[in-house]
C-alpha cells in the first residue's frame, strides 16, 4: 500500500469512453492508487461497474487498486476480485453480516483489508474488528454518487478511529476519505489524521484539467506536512 499521503482519484468520474487514456494520464501526474466504485443498485441506488473494468485496468497499470464494494453480501464477491487483481477490497459495515470473517477471507487471498463507515455509522462498530482491518474508509459522502457536497460533520469519526485503535495497542490503520474531496476538504481531513484521499470530480471533471487538479489536491495536503 502506498505511504505518506495519497491521492486516489476515483475512477466513477473518468470519462470511460477513454478511461485507460484518463488512468494514465493521472499515472503522470502522481497517481500511484486508484479507487474503483462498485455499486449493486441494492445497498445504494446506484449501478456502476464491475470485474471486467478491474481486470481490463489491471492489465494497463501497475497502480495499487482500490476495490470499494458498496454492494450487498459482499463476502459473496471477494474471491473472484482478488483474482482479477485488486490489491485491497473494502467492505461496508453497514452491508457485511460477517465483517470479521470478510476481513480475514480478504487478507487471506492476500488483498490488504478495508472497512468503509456510512456518515451516519458511528466508529465504535468497528470495535471487535480494528485489529483485522488495513484501512478505515470514512465516507464523507452518503455513497452512491460522485459530485455531491462534502459532509464535515464525519470529519471527527477519523480521530475517534485513530484514538480506538490507540486505546487497544493496535497499530493504526490508514483513514481514507471519500466524498466531495478536494483542495479545501483534503486539508481538514489530512489535520484530523487521515492520509488517502479518494478524489472523482476534483481531479476528472474539474477545470482545468487532470494534471493540475493532482497538483491542486497534492500542494493543498503539503501544506499540512
Ligand atoms: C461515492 C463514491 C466516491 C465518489 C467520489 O459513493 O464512493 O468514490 O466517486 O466522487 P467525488 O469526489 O466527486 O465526490
Amino acid at each position: 500500500m502506498p505511504g505518506g499521503r495519497v491521492i486516489a482519484p476515483s475512477i466513477l468520474a473518468a470519462d470511460y469512453a477513454r478511461l485507460g487514456a484518463e488512468v494514465a494520464e493521472a499515472e503522470a501526474a502522481g497517481a500511484e492508487w486508484f479507487q474503483l466504485d462498485v455499486m449493486d443498485g441494492h445497498f445504494v441506488p446506484n449501478l456502476t461497474i464491475g470485474l471486467p473494468v478491474l481486470e481490463s485496468l489491471r492489465a494497463v497499470t501497475d497502480a495499487f487498486l482500490d476495490v470499494h464494494l458498496m454492494i450487498d453480501n459482499p463476502g459473496e464477491f471477494l474471491e473472484p476480485f482478488a483474482a482479477a487483481g485488486a490489491d485491497m477490497i473494502t467492505v461496508h459495515q453497514e452491508a457485511s453480516a460477517h465483517l470479521h470473517g470478510d476481513l480475514h477471507r480478504i487478507r487471506e487471498l492476500g488483498c490488504h483489508a478495508g472497512v468503509a463507515l456510512n456518515p451516519a455509522t458511528p466508529a465504535e462498530t468497528l470495535s471487535e474488528v480494528l485489529g483485522y482491518v488495513d484501512l478505515v474508509l470514512v465516507m464523507t459522502v452518503n455513497p452512491g454518487f460522485g459530485g455531491q457536497k462534502f459532509i464535515g460533520e464525519a470529519v471527527p469519526k477519523i480521530s475517534t478511529v485513530l484514538r480506538m485503535a490507540a486505546d487497544r495497542g493496535i497499530a493504526p490503520p490508514v483513514i481514507q476519505v471519500d466524498g466531495g474531496i478536494d483542495p479545501t476538504s483534503a486539508p481538514v481531513c489530512a489535520a484530523a489524521g487521515a492520509s488517502s484521499f479518494v478524489a472523482g470530480s476534483s481531479v476528472f471533471r474539474w477545470a482545468p484539467g487532470i494534471a493540475a487538479n493532482m497538483a491542486a489536491l497534492r500542494s493543498s495536503l503539503a501544506v499540512h506536512v
